[in-house]
């Protein structure tokens, strides 16, 4: 019997191996690349939420060298695992980290890893992909972007190399069609995008007014009085700093 294949069901199949050959060259050489724990990419995972690769680098690095197993991380202090956040943003990130390595470190990992502080359907997926070698696709706004550019539903095999294409290539303002691998076959080649949605101002945002409270509670203890009360306020909500009396310290 003649095998047929749908010609539109061959494009597809391409697309991914178009893909795979350009990432096998251009692939980016990420630590977190050259591992398979769960708590590492766990970590990685966390780290690239709302930050750049190249800043999470080096500080994916120091992270595991200082706590190298989950069991590590679970037994640090908030306060030091607050400290060794530092400058990465979003600090709320840290203590669910810590949060979440004293759950597995106590109970091991969960079978539905949503359940861990902070972990949401993507990072849950990102770590049964990467770590556990579960053929599914994280999908985060780069591998979504690019899905929904080409059109086309990749398959597992193709996440990071989506990662990577997504992150170099198919930006969202301004995709570099002129270096892309799919372009050949892409409906929305040169096409041009206007920002969806900019990440917030940070030069005089409460944001920054609290990553100015914190680095100054990270380095002693302060009076009250010194601080931004309203910044206080919220970081304490979040559990990032502790009021004692007078006295603001970061907690544990
Ligand atoms: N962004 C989120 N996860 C990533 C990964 N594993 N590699 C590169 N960029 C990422």
């Amino acid at each position: 019997m003649a095998l047929v294949i749908p010609y539109a069901r061959l494009q597809s199949l391409f697309l991914d191996e178009t893909l795979l050959a350009w990432f096998e060259k251009s692939a980016r050489d990420l630590p977190w690349r050259r591992t398979r724990d769960p708590y590492a990419i766990f970590v990685s995972e966390v780290m690239l939420q709302q930050t750049q690769v190249e800043r999470v680098v080096p500080r994916y690095v120091a992270w595991l060298e200082r706590w190298p197993t989950i069991d590590a991380l679970a037994s640090a202090s908030p306060a030091d695992v607050i400290r060794e956040w530092q400058g990465l943003g979003y600090n709320r990130r840290a203590l669910n980290l810590h949060r979440a390595a004293r759950v597995v470190s106590e109970r091991g990992w969960p079978d539905d890893l949503t359940e861990l502080p902070g972990v949401g359907r993507y990072t849950a997926d990102a770590i049964r992909s990467f770590a556990l070698g579960e053929p599914l696709l994280p999908v985060d706004t780069n591998v979504r972007r690019v899905q929904d550019r080409t059109r086309h539903a990749f398959g597992p095999a193709s996440g990071q190399a989506l990662m990577d294409l997504g992150g170099t290539v198919c930006l969202a303002r301004v995709p570099r069609c002129g270096v892309c691998p799919l372009a050949a076959t892409c409906p929305s080649r040169g096409m041009r995008y206007e920002p969806l949605r900019r990440q917030s101002r940070f030069e005089g945002s409460f944001r920054q007014r609290r990553a100015h409270v914190l680095r100054l509670v990270a380095e002693r203890p302060r009076a009250a009085a010194e601080l931004d009360a309203d910044a206080v306020t919220s970081l304490a909500a979040d559990g990032l700093v502790a009021c004692d009396g007078e006295l603001v310290a970061l907690p544990g």
